[in-house]
């Protein structure tokens, strides 16, 4: 049974508490979209679970959108289709309803992941394609040096690829998504060559691993960065990522069509 808080959010992250402010920061980027439309191919009607407020939801396609946080339905832009209030473990959609079945920065924060997976590919005809980041590679980007108890909690949270690949079952691959230097979607490591951007207490929040640190790590991390950044100690150490026109960091596309 999927535990569900009082905004309706049912993942571990409560988004009545976070959620205010999340689409200012997380719009989709549309180099990241353009990898997501090619996992979809042909589908012209898609589930798209853990919606929030939309992002990566064509206009192409007939979207069902799924989200169980008010805080983050509220802010879906008025020309989206509004979204079932509903649970990843529980869709409720008979088998086979959905050409395909998309998820983006969610499945994590189900309370049970394989469960979710399993009802995707139950619901789907065709791919399933989840957009998610590899626990093994969380701990690779800069972050880890000022903030690793924010990437460990990401370590922990993220389900491991395999995992996600044997809930689904079929045919998978997995491909890892390069992140544009300007990156429009604020999750970590689109900052990469930004670092500024995560001194923004808004950009931190906007990303759920900072609610699993107490404040006090927030505020050291937030002094440390911005003294690195002062000296010049973080571009000495890290400074050519601010050049760099694309970064490949933990983001990946699982896909898994059947047979
Ligand atoms: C980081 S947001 C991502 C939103 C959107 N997909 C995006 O890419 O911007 C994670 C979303 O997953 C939703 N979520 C958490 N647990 C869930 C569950 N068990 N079933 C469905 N959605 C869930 C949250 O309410 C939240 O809106």
């Amino acid at each position: 049974m999927t535990e569900r808080r009082a905004d309706g959010s049912a993942g571990d992250a409560d988004y009545g508490a976070i959620g205010v402010g999340y689409a200012d920061y997380r719009r989709p980027e549309p180099r990241i979209e353009e990898f997501l439309s090619r996992a979809l191919g042909q589908a012209r009607t898609v589930v798209n679970v853990g919606a929030g407020a939309g992002s990566y939801e064509s206009a192409a396609r007939e979207v069902t959108p799924v989200e169980p946080s008010a805080s983050m339905r509220a802010q879906r832009p008025a020309g989206l289709a509004p979204a079932v209030d509903a649970v990843a473990e529980r869709l409720p959609f008979d088998d086979g309803s959905f050409d395909a079945a998309m998820t983006t920065f969610s499945v994590h924060q189900w309370s049970d992941a394989g469960a979710g997976l399993r009802e995707m590919r139950r619901v789907a005809r065709g791919p399933v394609v989840v957009l998610t980041c590899d626990p093994a590679l969380v701990r690779d980007f800069w972050l880890y040096a000022y903030a690793p108890e924010v990437l460990d909690a990401e370590a922990r949270r993220y389900p491991a690829i395999a995992d996600i690949a044997d809930a689904l079952g079929g045919r998978v691959s997995v491909r890892p998504v390069p992140i544009p230097l300007e990156c429009r979607d604020g999750f970590n490591e689109a900052y990469y060559g930004r670092p500024e951007m995560l001194l923004d207490p808004g950009a931190r929040q906007a990303c759920s691993a900072w609610s699993f640190v107490d404040e006090a790590v927030r505020e050291r991390f937030a002094r440390e960065l911005r003294r690195d950044l002062d000296s010049g100690a973080w571009d000495a150490r890290f400074g050519a990522l601010r050049g760099q026109a694309a970064y490949e960091g933990s983001l990946v596309v699982v896909r898994s069509v059947p047979g």
